[in-house]
């Protein structure tokens, strides 16, 4: 028996929007196919930008959308990216498949899904190869209202008002694909490069240094220690693999044993570790928490679909999946205080997706539904609470609006579990959504896309104080409660 009491009274912390936050690399049919089928696509498309796509990533609010990589973004040249496409220049996406990138989708075309989502942008910069005049310029270029030279280029290709961009990466895994580097030489070349990424318009930009691989806490001690004064944030990777010691085989997203549903859950659950150590280390350095926990990478990463290119991390989603998405997002919470923003990788076709796409074809993956239901938590209050909890039980309750909303994961494969709820101010018009299924691979596929879909929940009763819900096996609930 599960017992939680609700603390409504007390002031919570506010859960940033921006941990819903997408990454979308060029890698594999993330943006072309997935995002960016061009404009003469027979595909339906509004500037060459899926209609499908977008609706469905509108409809989860989707806050900000990282781009355009990843390992990607240290040898992307963006001039190589604007213009009249035919002139474009082509080059070799060495790191994703080796396939041929035309750039087609460049910085106009992200600011132009950026719009059509309604969403901030957070462009990650080229340390590893590229010059601190490169990235001055694309600051310039993205962001300078009037007559300069990179403003007077951006007009001549169409677009006379600066774009706002909220968030900017001053490199990506600059100790692995970004470059190999120490951390003192990072440090110093995060300290030169973020010199340069300056204020043109009315806004700050936020700047986000490159953080640890997963538990290199030596990486966070000395980038804090040499550059924490000079950044708003620092980035955290971790991705759960069933099999985390064996990169070359990794486990299926499919075809998996009971031990690797729970290896990866328990892969998901190490992320809770792994925030509380940087930021333990963080606090030395920044006592007032100004400087946030990026989480800009995670989810989890299986071996590729048999007969897929290996090289493009495309993998199918399963209702394990959503496990990971609910425990991760409930651990983002519990660290709102420092962890201003994360990006699950990657938002179509790719890795831990929300969606997947064949063709004309779009389906929604479990983990899009995780989303879905845990969307009300954007700009919420983090609620305390206090209690005892089976261990295959995690929770959220947040408020917004004199509106508490709780999601709990039962992610037991057999066992439904009883959970009571105490709210001495009782509880109003509750209201509940869930995703669940009958066995632990199931997923949405192109012939049968609606497998798992949000449904209405009706297993909970309410009695004075106390709000009982009934958990299914392998599931994710959102109840919406007025207090009594
Ligand atoms: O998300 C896939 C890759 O994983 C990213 O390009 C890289 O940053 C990370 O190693």
């Amino acid at each position: 028996m599960n017992e939680i009491t609700v603390l409504s009274r007390k002031d919570g912390v506010p859960i940033s929007r921006f941990i819903y936050g997408q990454f979308a690399e060029h890698l594999g049919r993330c943006i072309y196919e997935g995002v960016w089928v061009g404009k003469d696509s027979t595909i339906p498309n509004e500037n060459g930008i899926r209609t499908d796509v977008a609706e469905a990533l509108r409809a989860i609010n989707v806050p900000v959308v990282r781009w355009p990589g990843g390992c990607f973004a240290d040898e992307y040249h963006w001039q190589d990216g604007i213009g009249p496409k035919e002139k474009r220049k082509k080059m070799i996406n060495t790191h994703w498949g080796g396939i041929t990138e035309d750039n087609s989708f460049g910085t106009h075309e992200y600011f132009e899904l950026i719009r059509q989502l309604g969403c901030e942008a957070y462009v990650n910069g080229n340390v590893g190869s590229g010059t601190v005049q490169e990235m001055q310029e694309w600051v310039e270029y993205i962001t300078m209202a009037g007559e300069s030279p990179m403003a007077n280029q951006r007009q001549e290709n169409g677009q006379e008002k600066p774009w706002k961009m909220k968030f900017f990466g001053v490199g990506n895994e600059s100790w692995g694909c970004g470059g190999n580097m120490r951390p003192e030489y990072y440090a110093d070349l995060y300290r030169q490069y973020q010199t340069y990424v300056r204020k043109y318009g009315q806004e700050n930009i936020y700047k986000i240094a490159c953080g640890p691989n997963v538990n290199d806490y030596h990486w966070t001690e000395i980038v804090m220690k040499n550059a924490a004064r000079y950044m708003d944030g620092i980035s955290l990777h971790h991705y759960s693999l069933p099999k985390p010691d064996t990169w070359n085989d990794k486990g299926d997203a499919l075809d998996f044993p009971e031990t690797q549903w729970y290896s990866v859950i328990e892969r998901a659950q190490y992320m809770d570790e792994l925030i509380t150590k940087h930021s333990r280390i963080m606090d030395q350095y920044d006592p007032e928490k100004r400087v946030g926990l990026i989480v800009d990478e995670w989810g989890t990463w299986y071996n590729v679909e048999p007969g897929t290119n290996p090289g493009f991390l495309y993998q199918q989603n399963t209702i394990r999946d959503a496990m990971v998405a609910a425990i991760t997002l409930n651990i983002f919470h519990k660290h709102a205080d420092r962890v201003h923003m994360a990006n699950i990788a990657q938002m179509v076709n790719v890795l831990q997706a929300m969606l997947l796409t064949e063709e004309e074809k779009m389906i929604k993956t479990p983990t899009y539904y995780v989303f879905d239901l845990y969307k009300n938590h954007q700009e919420a209050e983090l609620i305390d609470s206090y209690g005892a909890v089976a261990e295959n039980i995690s929770y959220t309750i947040s408020k917004k609006n004199d509106q508490l909303t709780i999601s709990l994961c039962n992610f037991d494969l057999h066992e439904t579990r009883e959970t009571t709820f105490i709210n001495e101010n009782g509880f109003a018009e509750v209201s509940g959504e869930y995703i669940s299924a009958e066995k632990m691979d199931a997923h949405n596929s192109f012939e049968e896309p609606d497998n798992i879909v949000k449904q209405a929940f009706a297993g909970f009763k309410l009695t004075e104080k106390k709000l009982q819900v009934q958990l299914p096996p392998m599931s994710v609930v959102t109840l919406t409660a007025g207090e009594g």
